[in-house]
């Protein structure tokens, strides 16, 4: 049990300096993080051992992406290390978008030099040459501290032409801003977005793995994901294992927002019931917790037992508590209202099917969505997931059909009594 608050924060205001959200400055950090950290010093403790051997090591550390999808790292990264083709780039995706999440913000802010470090280790692993983070354009005020620790670090010899001696170990990194639109955080639209076109996803396959930025071979990792490559080793694969389920080993940066008394960045192990996660963060009287942000599920109080964790209840990190006086389909209009916004409006499903939902649940708040009608959109937002091109689209309809479904006293009280208009 290492339950860990880091930041309390009094919000997420974007327009705040993160500093100037803090109101209680715990600072007592996770296991992995504790310790003092010397620049450069994992990139000198992986360098000269082979990529295939510090795979290995990822793979035993069954290290799965951050970023909410839980893909194994090391077999992205051992795609991308056997392709052929080159340059080869690594893509720190920061562009942290989702409802709710806001760790990747503190991480890059406290821990930037371990994040960057987690990538060039990624760069010496698949032999890639250059290096972008992409970061959210409402983070702007964060690009000049990114860039003075990249200055810093080319000064010191940790980035540039031959990396601390080492022959041909060449690595740049450049920041580019997002403009805002949430789409961007998926990684094909990310990489259209970094070629200098319109931020829409592409058909996978191709993976970026090999058709990536400019069609060649990219990998594109969560901010947490780097900064884990570098915990796992500084401290061995082992000590990373000592956390979390044997299925989502090690621990998790959750964001923590809603009906509680401190919110806030935790750094919690994997495998954490959603009880004693309320319970850490002093929330009482809760009915209803949404798991993995607008994209996530509503999970109702019954089944506060489930553990958070990739093979359980999935997240990105991003933890939102409703309490009692909720109204539940308050809640959900405002998730299908954010995707109508955000959709890119590429494919069918998801333009119009998010809106019918949204509209749908409007006629719901105003006694008018007959039950007929009310399945037909359940429907409805199971094609919305399965015809949808990008993950936008097959996972903007589960909020609403996890409130429906787990929220049916709510939803029953608002059906109408005989016929309706539409
Ligand atoms: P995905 O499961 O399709 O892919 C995950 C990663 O694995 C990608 O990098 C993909 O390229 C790679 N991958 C998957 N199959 C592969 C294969 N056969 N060969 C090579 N590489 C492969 O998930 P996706 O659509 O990339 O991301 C969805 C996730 O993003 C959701 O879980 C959602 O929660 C999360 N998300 C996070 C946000 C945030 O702000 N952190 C915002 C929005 C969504
Ligand atoms: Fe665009 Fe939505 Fe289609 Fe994704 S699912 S490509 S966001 S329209």
């Amino acid at each position: 049990d290492i339950p860990i608050i880091i930041n309390a924060c009094k919000n997420n205001n974007l327009d705040e300096k993160f500093e100037d959200t803090i109101i209680s400055n715990v600072q007592i950090e996770g296991p992995l993080l504790k310790g003092e950290f010397e620049d450069g010093e994992v990139i000198k403790k992986v360098i000269g051992r082979q990529s295939e051997d510090l795979l290995s090591d990822i793979e035993k550390a069954n290290l799965r992406g951050r970023g909410g999808a839980g893909f194994p790292t090391s077999l992205k990264w051992k795609l991308a290390y056997k392709q052929e083709k080159t340059p080869k780039y690594v893509v720190c995706n920061a562009d942290e978008g989702e409802p709710g999440t806001f760790k990747d913000r503190y991480i890059l802010h406290k821990h930037c030099n371990k994040v960057i470090e987690g990538m060039t280790i990624a760069s010496y692993i698949i032999k890639a040459s250059k290096g972008f983070i992409y970061l959210r354009g409402e983070y702007f005020y964060l690009k000049e501290i990114i860039e003075k620790i990249l200055k810093n670090r080319k000064k010191a010899g940790l980035l540039g032409k031959d990396i601390l001696g080492v022959d041909g170990f060449d690595f740049e990194i450049e920041i580019r801003m997002g403009a805002g639109a949430y789409i961007c955080g998926e990684e094909t639209a990310l990489i259209e977005s970094l070629e200098g076109m319109r931020g829409e996803p592409r058909n996978r396959p191709p993976y970026p793995v090999d058709t990536g930025f400019y069609d060649k071979p990219t990998i594109v990792n969560n901010v947490e994901t780097f900064l884990d490559i570098n915990l796992i080793f500084k401290n061995g694969v082992e000590f990373f294992k000592t956390y979390g389920t044997s299925k989502s080993t090690g621990t998790k940066f959750f964001s923590i927002s809603g009906d509680c008394q401190a919110e806030g960045i935790y750094e919690l192990p994997f495998g954490i019931t959603i009880e004693k996660l309320i319970e850490k963060v002093g929330a009482e009287n809760i009915k209803a917790v949404q798991i993995g942000g607008a994209a996530g599920r509503c999970v109702k109080a019954g089944d506060f037992k489930n553990r958070i964790a990739f093979e359980a209840v999935p997240t990105g990190g991003s933890i939102i508590l409703f309490n009692e006086d909720r109204d539940m389909l308050e809640v959900a209009q405002n998730f299908m209202d954010f995707f109508v916004d955000e959709s890119c409006g590429q494919c069918t499903p998801c333009r119009e099917g998010n809106r019918k939902l949204s509209n749908g649940l409007k006629l719901l708040k105003e006694g008018r969505c007959p039950i007929t009608y009310l399945e037909e959109l359940m429907d409805l937002a199971e094609t919305i997931k399965i015809s949808s091109k990008c993950g936008l689209g097959q996972s903007s309809p589960n909020a609403f059909i996890s409130i429906i479904e787990n929220f049916k006293d709510e939803i029953l009280g608002r059906l109408p009594r005989g016929g309706s208009d539409e």
